[in-house]
């Protein structure tokens, strides 16, 4: 298998969703285990489109913590129901932020972050994580992002055995 995909970013944003959906699949073949699937999935995500960060928070308690990522150094913990994260968790819903400037509570982990997508993850019907991510542009995403990070947040839940 090809570890490292050389994405064709002339491509249309669903078409460069659909290649990652199946070189996600080829990542997490028979691989288990978690922290090695969601940093591959957090580096598959973050070099396909350039983002400022991807990562993800996993619930623990009544906090998110921080998980595997690429970009810079993050907040560690998020209380449910603070953030854009944390409104995810509690919520269960995704949340498209166009500007974090206009979401109260948002938690600026970078300065640079203008907008976000925060995808839950879910096993057993509960919210077990969220994957975050940050972009250094405003309104930098769509119903395009959302549908393709569903898939592949989904392609994650499947695998999901614990
Ligand atoms: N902005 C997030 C915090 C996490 S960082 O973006 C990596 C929030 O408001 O929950």
């Amino acid at each position: 298998m090809e570890l490292t995909p050389n994405f064709d970013i002339t491509l249309p944003k669903k078409e460069r969703y659909a290649q990652l959906s199946t070189s996600l699949k080829g990542l997490l073949q028979g691989e288990h285990d978690h922290v090695a699937n969601q940093a591959n999935m957090a580096a598959l995500i973050f070099h396909a489109f350039d983002f400022h960060w991807v990562g993800f928070y996993w619930v623990k308690g009544q906090e998110l913590v921080l998980g595997a990522f690429q970009g810079p150094v993050a907040c560690t913990r998020i209380a449910k129901g603070r953030g854009v994260c944390g409104t995810c968790w509690e919520k269960n819903e995704v949340q498209l932020v166009p500007n974090v400037h206009e979401f109260t509570g948002h938690i600026a982990c970078s300065a640079l972050s203008q907008s976000e997508l925060v995808i839950p993850i879910c096993h057993q019907d509960q919210v077990i994580g969220v994957l975050d991510i940050d972009s250094v542009f405003l309104d930098d995403f769509d119903a395009d992002d959302v549908q393709g990070m569903l898939a592949l947040v989904k392609i994650l839940e499947e695998r999901w055995t614990a």
